[in-house]
């Protein structure tokens, strides 16, 4: 197969040509010929030649012209620059061979062949020459391309010995299944579940890079059933393993949760590409193992899982390596909040209810609402149409409320500073008990949202409360 037609990007026939002055042979290869195979647009290419990538990254810097800048990675040989948007990494042909308790390779030069051989999958593996006798026609040693058509995940070698090499691979693996829709053959499976505890070799921010690349797919219920079934997630998240199985009592059962919140998690996908958001959806009902209970007259209760939850997203995000800032105030904050909406379609809604929920909500109550639909869900089509059609009616209630009240980012009508001046006083908790009742009042509908009413009721407080007016 000759692929030249398909390298239009200039930066191939530059290399081509340094390629011929430098006598160096030359290869584009890996993940960038995957995904022009695939149709995928893909802007980091690797290219590979026997013999040094640094020289091959210097002499190509040259040719393109003196505003090039190329970074040198001499530890590993490697060399990297980038062009506008795109990243070109170079690399010697390397045959490696691991040590058992790192990933630190023992590198020796080698052919394409040696290099080909070393890669993670057969679909990773495959290499367009860029060399004058044969340029762009593919090189396949394993049937890459044929796996490429039937969505096959396989290693080159005995899948033992690749994910031995690198255990990240066996998340890659997951990974490429659950991003392409691709089917992990059971050899390469299998090892994956025979390798598993190798796993632990690996440092928790690179498991979690893979974790969050299968979070951001499509479908990511693939990936975490995938992880499932290989044992890996019960070493890498052993709490989302918690929420398997259902348990019955008196013929009353509760939901599997964890097939709920791979669909809660699914749901999500399809209204937002937002990691974090996907990550609340993971966490919503966490706590729920720890927070069960069962009793005649209410059945199976889950009393305080969204508080408990909320709290254990602290812990989760310790010990995973994920950030502990905005991030995860934000996931917390969605997990405290879940059950709110939801709740409201169950009774009477109440401007004074959704006016709270706007107040603590604040700028995420959109993100909220995506949460709480996407936690929709049962097997009866006609109860999950029947909360959806009350889900709208809160919606648009809470669309009305705010536009006519404006508590999403609730400022006080009357400030601390007015209210010391008015009464003449200092600092104290007289001014904390005043402002709150104000809020509490606009929340509640007793007064709006407005200067001269909150104005109003602060001098009625204030006579309350014994103090005099000493400035209107
Ligand atoms: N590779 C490997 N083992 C790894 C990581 C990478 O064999 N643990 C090889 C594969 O041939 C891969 C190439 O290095 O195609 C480039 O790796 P990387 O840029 O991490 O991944 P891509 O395959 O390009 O995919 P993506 O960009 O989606 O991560």
């Amino acid at each position: 197969m000759n692929l030249s037609d398909r390298l239009t990007h200039p930066i191939f026939s530059t290399i081509g040509e340094v390629a011929a002055t430098e006598q160096l042979e030359t290869y584009v290869v890996g993940g960038f010929v995957r995904d022009l195979l695939l149709n995928r647009a893909s802007k980091d290419i690797d290219f590979v030649c026997v013999g040094s990538g640094m020289d091959l990254a210097k002499a190509t810097a040259k040719r393109i012209g003196s505003h090039v800048h190329v970074n040198y990675f001499k530890n590993f040989g490697t060399a990297q620059f980038r062009s506008g948007d795109w990243d070109f990494e170079f690399v010697g042909a390397r045959k490696e061979s691991y040590q058992r308790d790192s990933r630190k390779p023992i590198v020796e030069d080698g052919s394409l062949q040696d290099d080909q051989n070393r890669r993670d999958f057969t679909i990773n593996a495959l290499a367009i020459s860029l060399n004058k006798n044969d340029y762009g026609t593919l090189v396949d040693p394993f049937q890459g391309i044929e796996d490429l058509e039937s969505g096959i995940i396989r290693t080159p070698l005995d899948p033992d010995i690749t994910f031995s090499d690198d255990p990240l691979r066996m998340m890659r693996a997951i990974r490429f299944a659950t991003q392409l829709n691709f089917y992990i053959e059971a050899k390469t499976f299998e090892a994956i579940a025979r390798n598993k505890k190798r796993i632990g070799i690996i440092s928790r921010e690179r498991i979690m890079d893979e974790l969050n690349k299968i979070i951001l797919s499509q479908k990511p219920s693939v990936g975490f059933i995938l992880l499932d079934q290989s044992g890996l997630l019960e070493l890498i998240f052993p709490e989302f393993c918690l929420l398997k199985g259902t348990e019955t009592v008196d013929d009353k059962s509760h939901k599997d949760n964890f097939y709920h919140t791979l669909q809660v998690l699914d749901n999500i996908c399809q209204s937002t590409k937002d990691l974090w958001l996907r990550w609340a959806a993971i966490m919503h009902d966490i706590a729920k193992p720890q927070t069960k209970r069962f009793d005649v007259r209410n059945g199976w209760t889950f009393h305080g899982h969204e508080v408990l939850g909320s709290k254990m997203v602290y812990r989760l995000f310790k010990s995973m390596k994920l950030p502990l800032g905005a991030e995860m105030k934000f996931v917390q904050k969605m997990v405290y909040l879940h059950l709110r909406p939801i709740a409201l379609t169950k009774e009477e809604i109440t401007d004074s209810a959704l006016r709270r929920l706007l107040f603590e909500a604040g700028d995420d109550i959109d993100s909220l609402m995506k949460l709480c639909e996407a936690d929709i869900t049962s097997k009866n089509k006609v109860k999950v149409a029947r909360y959806l059609q009350r889900f709208e009616t809160v919606k648009q209630k809470l669309k009305e409320v705010e536009e006519k009240d404006q508590v999403r980012n609730f400022q006080p009508p009357v400030s601390g500073e007015l209210i010391m001046q008015t009464f003449g006083i200092k600092p104290s908790a007289a001014i904390g008990t005043i402002k709150e009742a104000i809020k509490e009042a606009i929340l509640d509908g007793k007064i709006r949202n407005d200067y001269n009413e909150a104005y109003a009721m602060m001098l009625e407080m204030g006579k309350t409360l014994g103090l005099t007016v000493v400035k209107q």
